[in-house]
């Protein structure tokens, strides 16, 4: 297994909407594990495709506190939704960044899993949150893009500044 490199915003390459997976194969495997590998080594909760910058609809995520409750879902749909809530979300392509994003309280998804079998799965509260975040990802999305433009300005400066002192 090894460690992918993650996109951070601005990067134009997290703007890019994904393509459906067609093989389910060994490599379909490999980068699933590595997308694994990858997000419990930032500490994220979720990871899609594009961040690690591959355009394929496959995202992997575990909401638990435990990291013991990996999901990967590729091609996936939503089929049905309800409720609001609003959560404060970040993102491993904006470091250090929060903000508060509206979204649907449950829903239910289909998708496929490694081997290409479809299945179907309610997920509520925070796990919700975080398949929508993640789906818009594919969609070449980001939840900075729910702030007002005044506000996205100023999460680009703060992101700037943050590499800057990285660098120095
Ligand atoms: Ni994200």
């Amino acid at each position: 297994m090894s460690q992918l490199n993650i996109l951070e915003f601005p990067d134009p390459r997290l703007r890019t909407v994904a393509e459906p997976v067609v093989s389910f194969d060994e490599p379909l495997e490999i980068l699933v594990n590595n997308m694994r590998e990858t997000m419990y080594q930032a500490n994220g909760i979720g990871l899609a495709a594009t961040q690690v910058n591959v355009h394929s609809r496959l995202l992997v995520m575990d909401v638990s506190s435990e990291q013991d409750d990996f999901m990967v879902f590729i091609n996936p749909e939503i089929i049905a939704r309800e409720g609001q809530q609003v959560h404060e979300e970040g993102c491993l392509s904006v470091p250090g960044i929060y903000a508060n994003v509206k979204r649907a309280e449950q829903l239910t998804v289909r998708a496929q899993d490694v081997t290409g079998e479809t299945f179907e799965k309610d997920l509520t509260g925070l796990a919700a949150v975080c398949l929508q975040h993640e789906m818009d990802h594919l969609q070449g999305k980001l939840f900075v893009d729910y702030l007002s433009p005044l506000k996205r300005a100023m999460v680009k400066k703060k992101l700037e500044k943050q590499r800057r002192q990285e660098v120095s």
